[in-house]
């Protein structure tokens, strides 16, 4: 395994009665808050009142900005930043998904810069050591941006999507409540459950020439919980232990606890953000098309012995005798999962994205080089694993 430091220092209020420690937190930081949200489901859920009822009620200054995108804009983080420069806002409060804490922390980082461009940070690959403090309050179990130091920033005029990274990112306080995914649509929660089981995915194995026995064991329990509450929350969507399992399983899966020794390799997130980036697909389900193919693709003697004991650990599949039987299973147990469980569909035609843009996707997505992983994949690589989703 490789040395790692171990340091998040975000803040996380979980469970029911939370809510009335925001206001005491947002005063840590000054008076002026700028409240982003999406696209009104903080309406509806009753949430938006809550927030602008205890802020009111201490004193506290609340701007906004709304209309966050799922797959955040450049040019919306922009204009909150400009909101902060010019109303000289303490602290940056997200309530909503991933997409709303991304474009907060995004917002935080081009507030303090002259330009207050995000993209002159995202295009550069800056690592963000200054930024305003950022509160979240997460709606979505999904991206763990609740408790991690990434904003992903979409350009669309350039077809762009790009982690934005930095210590200074990480939330300083995160309320969680459960209750607040009851809202969730079923489609988002299969988004959001599956972006979580690949954000382990993608770090899984990755511990070096030694195992990293411990973090292994633990990621393989964090997917499992998935699997197991993920059915159980789409079916009722009131169920509050389902709901809580997934939405600590989001912030487990990339508060760094999980991929401590690990080697980054992020293959399919490095290959879905192409596809989103290009048409504006969920994350989470473009990650779901992906998968099965990558794990496919990669597979050889190689690699057939850690991706059966995956199948066994994480699916509860039989011990097979013959690692590639065994590898086979466990591919067939997620697409199982993908394209029966959670019901998404399974190809990349479906979402009526075909050939057109492959190979300038797969260039990006390698960045240069090669994606690292279980196997490293070559731009040409990548290509076939694209067709393979048609
Ligand atoms: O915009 P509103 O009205 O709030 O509706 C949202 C949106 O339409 C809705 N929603 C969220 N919570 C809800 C709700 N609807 C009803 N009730 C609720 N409680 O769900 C839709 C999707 O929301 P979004 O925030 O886009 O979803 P998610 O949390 O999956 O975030 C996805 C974004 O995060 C990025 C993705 O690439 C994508 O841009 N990621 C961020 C990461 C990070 N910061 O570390 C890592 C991830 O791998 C990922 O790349
Ligand atoms: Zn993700």
């Amino acid at each position: 395994m490789n040395d790692f430091i171990f340091h998040n220092p975000d803040k996380v209020y979980f469970g029911r009665n939370i809510m009335e420690n925001l206001p005491k937190e947002l005063l840590k930081f000054g008076k002026k808050v700028l409240m982003v949200y999406g696209g009104g489901s903080i309406k509806k859920n009753g949430l938006y009142g809550l927030v602008k009822n205890l802020c009111n009620d201490n004193g506290i200054e609340l701007f906004e900005l709304s209309g966050v995108e799922p797959n955040p804009r450049h040019t919306t983080a922009n204009k909150g930043a400009e909101i902060c420069k010019k109303e000289d806002i303490d602290v940056v409060l997200a309530v909503g998904g991933g997409s709303t804490i991304d474009c907060a922390k995004g917002i935080a980082a081009a507030a303090v810069i002259e330009s207050g461009n995000v993209w002159d940070l995202v295009s550069t690959g800056t690592w963000v050591t200054d930024a305003l403090p950022v509160v979240a309050v997460l709606t979505n179990a999904a991206t763990g941006s609740e408790m991690d130091g990434w904003a992903v920033i979409s350009n669309m005029e350039t077809n762009e999507k790009i982690g934005l990274g930095g210590s200074a990112l990480i939330p300083k306080v995160a309320f969680e409540n459960p209750e607040y995914s009851y809202t969730l649509p079923t489609y988002q929660t299969a988004c959001g459950a599956f972006d979580i089981f690949n954000h382990v995915l993608d770090n899984y194995y990755l511990a070096g020439d030694a195992t990293f026995d411990m973090v292994l064991e633990m990621q393989e329990a964090v997917m499992r919980s998935v699997v197991k509450w993920t059915p159980i929350a789409m079916a009722e969507p009131e169920n509050y232990e389902a709901r809580a399992n997934l939405m600590w399983a989001s912030s487990m899966a990339l508060n760094t606890i999980l991929d401590a020794g690990t080697v980054h390799g992020c293959a399919c997130h490095a290959m879905e953000h192409e596809l989103s980036a290009y048409y504006d697909i969920t994350h989470g389900h473009g990650l779901a098309i992906l998968t099965p193919r990558w794990l496919e693709y990669i597979l050889d003697e190689t690699t057939a012995p850690a991706i059966a004991r995956f199948g066994v650990k994480v699916f509860g599949l039989p011990e097979n005798e013959n690692a590639m039987d065994g590898a086979k299973s466990a591919i067939n147990a997620v697409s199982d999962f993908c394209f029966n469980t959670l019901g998404l569909k399974s190809t990349l035609t479906e979402l009526e994205i075909d050939t057109t843009h492959f190979k300038a996707m797969a260039e990006h997505s390698c960045n240069g080089g090669v994606i690292t992983g279980l196997k490293n994949l070559t731009p040409a690589d990548v290509e076939k694993i694209y067709e393979m989703c048609l």
